[in-house]
């Protein structure tokens, strides 16, 4: 941290990462192990969350231990990597389903504001940037800083050897360098977050309902 000119906390920055298939032989999966095993070996303390048994998106299921789990884990973190499969274009409803169980803010809780986030996604066939487009703009949504570099696996089947390690590559070399990145990013912007998304038009929100709850006649 010291040679990024970096003063704060001395944890290790809390990675969530999340990706989106339920199908056994999952690259995506294997991906998602692989990017846990590069950032624990930069120093990230990660955790992975199995979307399995997680209810379909119904806003009223918020109770369900799946929904909880994946609440807090993302409470708990600094940063994410998301990591989709591309199928028919798109990112899968498996992926976008974890996302839309993740309030944009619960009172004063923020699951997913301010902090950094990493898209990824496996394809089957020729490169492409479908999902990975697509992720990029759910980061916005869910206002986290995506950062620049991003990882697209093209036909991935081919890329991961029997014990589910990523093959060397220039695809490997790549989710390595996407990892280095997240890590710098989460160390230079954690505990700023709060003040990142602060913004006006919501902070004049506040004082309107002070002030209403206050009686003061606005
Ligand atoms: C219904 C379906 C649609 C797919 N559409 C695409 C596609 O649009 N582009 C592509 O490159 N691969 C496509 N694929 C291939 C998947 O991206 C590939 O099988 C990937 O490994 C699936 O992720 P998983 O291994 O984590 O389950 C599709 C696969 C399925 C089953």
């Amino acid at each position: 941290m010291a040679a990024l000119g970096i003063e704060g906390s001395y944890h290790p920055p809390r990675i969530l990462v999340l990706y989106g298939s339920l199908r056994d032989i999952s690259y995506s999966r294997k991906l998602a192990l692989e990017v846990e095993r590069v950032l624990s070996a930069f120093g990230a303390e990660v955790r992975l969350f199995d979307p399995h048994g997680l209810p379909v998106f119904d806003r009223s299921s918020d109770d369900h231990p799946k929904v909880q789990e994946l609440r807090q884990a993302s409470i708990w973190s600094e940063g994410h990597v998301w990591i989709s499969p591309e199928q028919h274009g798109s990112m899968t409803a498996a992926f976008k389903n974890q996302i839309d169980w993740l309030p944009l803010s619960d009172g004063a809780v923020r699951p997913t504001q301010g902090r950094t986030v990493a898209v990824m996604e496996v394809s089957g066939g020729s490169q492409s940037f479908n999902a990975v487009n697509q992720l990029r703009i759910l980061g916005r949504w869910m206002r986290m800083v995506v950062i620049p570099n991003q990882s697209s696996v093209a036909k991935a089947w081919q890329e991961f050897d029997d014990e589910g390690r990523m093959k060397p590559s220039a695809f490997r070399d790549r989710v390595v360098d996407v990892c280095e990145e997240l890590f710098r990013f989460t160390l230079l912007l954690r505990e700023r977050g709060d003040a990142l998304t602060d913004r006006y038009s919501e902070a004049k929100q506040r004082r309107l309902q002070g002030a209403l709850t206050k009686g003061l006649g606005v």
